[in-house]
């Protein structure tokens, strides 16, 4: 396979980091997959709207069937957002034999499960590690570093927004409003930011990771869910006055069988670890049986941390192609081994 060809579906603060990356780093990028990765056609709203990355203009549709029905292309990149209607469109990409590389944590807290049944149906890879904490390989980490153990419990930061905006309103005393303002123009929050501020976009991310982690199907319904909409500059104040930092924590834990996951602020001693998380900084410990505690610490949102997690499952996926093993969701280089092994 001399080529893979990539329909990419949104060209916004994500979408226009794939094509940096892909374009910035081609040379490494062809030499880690053996392949050149070129980019077909790019699904937008509005083929007229002025980027700020230099593309093909011939690359821009309006019309989706030009990429999910394209026998031309092998793998769909979704950075578009949007739950029901995109489901439609990676269902099509799916029948139609194309691989989905998503940071979509809405789309796949949602219909995660059924896409990924209906991908293994289609031997298709489904990747989505960019969907949780942006440039942390948190999702490729459970499912592939820490494969071996037991995990117990997960904790952390997982919404770049929320923390951004309380590390303002901590550090320079500034107001909601504004500081969310900013989050938004360095493309950190969401299309509809309500997501993020009440706390659903941290819950949709920590139920991905309880589903991986625990190999359940825990709904967005089981989540109990608090954002940080009436937290005021009194509130923090007065954490501050007793020695403690207000952020927005995740947690999953699994006891006995029972799943427990939750979101909400919560307060920490100024010196705790996840207290000195600043800005769109994610940190997400994971406590596993074998391994004890680890701690994973990185840019939790913005184009290129994220879109660097959405080209290395890109990565995996071609790979995959070129292996000739997908459709096993997250197959990690031990299990990649063995099937080619079983092959020869
Ligand atoms: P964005 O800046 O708003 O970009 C969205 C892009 O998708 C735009 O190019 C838009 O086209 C296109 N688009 C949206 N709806 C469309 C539709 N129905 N048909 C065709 N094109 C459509 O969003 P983003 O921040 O890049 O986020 C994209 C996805 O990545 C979301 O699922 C988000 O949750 C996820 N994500 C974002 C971050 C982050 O830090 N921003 C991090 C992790 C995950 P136009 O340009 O023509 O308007
Ligand atoms: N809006 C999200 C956040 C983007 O602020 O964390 C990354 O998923």
């Amino acid at each position: 396979m001399q080529q893979v060809n990539v329909g990419l579906c949104g060209l916004g603060t994500v979408g226009a980091g794939v094509v940096k990356i892909l374009e910035g780093h081609a040379d490494e990028i062809k030499y880690k997959v053996g392949c050149e990765i070129s980019i077909k056609k790019i699904l937008v709203n509005d083929i007229n709207k002025k980027r700020d990355v230099i593309i093909d203009s011939s690359w821009l549709t309006t019309d989706p069937d030009e990429l999910m029905k394209n026998p031309d292309i092998d793998i769909i990149i979704e950075v578009m957002g949007g739950i029901e209607d995109t489901n439609i469109l990676l269902e099509t990409a799916i029948r139609n034999k194309k691989h989905i590389v998503t940071a979509n944590k809405d789309l796949m807290a949602v219909h995660g499960q059924k896409l990924l049944r209906l991908a293994k149906e289609n031997h298709c890879d489904v990747f989505y590690d960019a969907s949780v904490a942006g440039g942390i390989p948190i999702i490729r980490s459970l499912t592939d570093g820490l494969a071996s153990d037991r995990i117990q419990k997960i904790m952390g930061i997982v919404n770049g927004t929320t923390n951004y905006i309380l590390t303002k309103m901590t550090d320079e005393q500034l107001a909601f409003e504004p500081v969310l303002k900013e989050a938004q123009e360095l493309g950190f929050a969401e299309a509809d930011p309500t997501s993020d501020v009440e706390g659903l976009d941290a819950a949709r991310k920590m139920t991905l990771l309880a589903n991986l982690a625990f190999k359940m199907e825990i709904s967005l319904d089981d989540v109990e869910v608090k954002g940080i909409r009436t937290i005021s500059q009194e509130d923090i104040t007065f954490a501050t006055s007793l020695g403690y930092t207000i952020k927005l924590i995740g947690i999953a834990s699994i006891n006995k069988g029972k799943v427990e996951v939750s979101v909400e602020p919560t307060l920490l001693p100024k010196d705790h670890p996840l207290a000195l998380v600043k800005n769109e900084f994610n940190a997400v410990y994971v406590h596993g049986e074998a391994v004890g505690e680890t701690m994973f610490y990185g840019p939790g949102a913005g184009s290129m941390p994220t879109a660097t997690a959405v080209v290395s499952d890109l990565m995996e996926v071609v790979k995959n192609i070129r292996l000739g093993i997908t459709g096993n969701e997250y197959v990690t280089p031990q299990y990649k081994t063995q099937l080619k092994l079983n092959e020869e």
